[in-house]
């Protein structure tokens, strides 16, 4: 393809970078030397200039099935022109219930319903409050205390910064946590699980601290827990052999519920539809986004077991059972691009593909561990994380030079920390694995 005619996008020096006040970015450092992406198509970006980007990352863990899938446009637009948008307060519309239908047909058994949301950020917000409520409609209005764990990110609401464990998403607004809150310790230890392939074997009794917090504070006042089964964001962090299940024992055991924050391992990250199957422990409650709708119309949906919705319908029945819900929950043009996402998950495979390669994808990574800097490595379906040692003390620089060194040579990687973490769109092909291994060792091997 060639260099878009678009005169505002033939060169980056051309648009004007000043009045987009960038999420999650260095802003300053940014706009002095931008990486800039116009186009996608499969597992490619495109530049402004025309530069292949290859796509390790799926945009931001979202883009399962890879970029510009024309099936998805197709939907999108047609229900624009249909209807652009309906409420879904007291009022509903079929392509709504059609696509939860169509999400419970690939849930983990016991799932029986769907609350939509706009992002993972929504969705983990909603999962906390369905279970304090949850307690409350069963006359168990004590249980008010969340408990996450520590280097866990659940978005960027208040209820998902005061149960996530990432130091700087939390400390600028530490006075404004939720109040009742505790953490379980992280599971990363290098020590004991450095190049572990898949699972690490060390960790499960981690999961005990559970009833350190029940003793602390009283098993009845405490509502959740909420991990990610596998963590992201903060680096890829896997559950240590038996440690989910620990976790679920723990969990069932005191009344508590447990919730899966599934916002990036949904839709066949792990090989799985869910972490849930991959894992075979079942959560009360999960939260999904990103990968719903592959990331074409922003979207989330938690999803709840029978168990915890019908709880709430013993009231009367002209009584709003839930006071909660988005004016774009369910909109009519995330669903129509869900639902042609599903189909193409299902047609392709693409929710059990990552079984087929991850064999392929864990040697890759692994080839990669005789560089200089790299201290860990760590694979799980098709994500993997390359970790660096910190250069002079100063963590994330070594990191952040890696991904701009990479952008230069036509790869997109996403670093935390001194984490390079990866996680492709699932219809990567081997000669993209070659390539993501061989242009890292060029990155990593030239990288103070
Ligand atoms: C596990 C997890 N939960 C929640 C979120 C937040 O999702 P969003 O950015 O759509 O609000 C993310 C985003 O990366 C995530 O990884």
């Amino acid at each position: 393809m060639n260099a878009p005619e678009n005169k505002r996008l033939t060169a980056e020096a051309a648009v004007d970078l000043s009045h987009w006040w960038m999420p999650f970015t260095a802003n300053r450092q940014f706009k002095a030397n931008p990486r800039l992406v116009s186009s996608a198509k499969g597992v490619f970006y495109k530049t402004p200039e025309g530069r292949e980007i290859l796509d390790a990352t799926s945009g931001l863990w979202c883009v399962n099935a890879g970029h510009g899938r024309e099936e998805i446009v197709a939907a999108a637009a047609r229900q624009l022109q249909e209807m652009d948008f309906a409420p879904s307060f007291q009022f509903g519309h079929p392509i709504g219930f059609e696509f939860a239908n169509r999400l419970i047909e690939i849930a983990p058994k016991g799932f029986d319903k769907v609350f939509y949301v706009n992002s993972g950020s929504e969705a983990v917000d909603t999962a906390l409050k369905i279970a304090l409520a949850y307690h409350r409609v069963r006359g168990e209005a004590q249980r008010t205390r969340l408990i996450g764990r520590e280097r866990g990110y659940h978005g960027v609401g208040f209820g998902g910064i005061s149960v996530g464990g990432m130091v700087n998403n939390r400390k600028a607004f530490s006075g404004a946590l939720l109040p009742a809150v505790d953490h379980l310790p992280h599971t990363h230890d290098l020590e004991h699980n450095a190049f572990s392939r898949g699972q690490p074997a060390w960790g499960a009794h981690l999961a005990d601290d559970l009833e350190r917090l029940v003793a602390l504070h009283g098993a009845e006042t405490i509502a959740a827990v909420i991990v990610e089964p596998v963590a992201g964001s903060t680096g890829v962090l896997l559950p240590p052999k038996g440690y989910l299940e620990k976790l679920r024992a723990l969990c069932d055991k005191h009344g508590i519920l447990l919730i899966f924050d599934e916002v990036i391992t949904g839709f066949g990250r792990l090989g799985t539809p869910f972490a849930a199957d991959r894992f075979g422990v079942k959560p009360d409650l999960f939260t999904t986004a990103k990968g719903l709708t592959n990331a074409t119309i922003p979207m989330g949906a938690v999803f709840a077991t029978a168990k915890v919705h019908d709880a709430f319908m013993n009231g009367p029945e002209g009584m709003i059972e839930l006071f909660h819900g988005y004016t774009y929950s369910g909109h009519p043009v995330a669903c129509a691009a869900g639902i042609a996402t599903l189909d193409i998950y299902q047609r392709e495979g693409l929710l059990t593909r990552a079984t087929r390669l991850e064999k392929e994808w864990e040697d890759a990574m692994h080839s990669l561990r005789d560089l200089p800097n790299v201290i860990d490595i760590r694979n799980i379906g098709l994500v993997g994380a390359i970790e660096l040692s910190p250069r002079n003390g100063v963590v994330g620089a070594r990191a952040y030079d890696a991904m701009v060194a990479a952008f230069d040579e036509g790869l997109m990687i996403r670093v935390t920390g001194d984490t390079i973490a990866m996680s492709p769109p699932l219809i990567l092909e081997s000669a993209h694995i070659e390539r993501i291994v061989s242009t890292l060792r060029k990155v990593l091997s030239a990288l103070e």
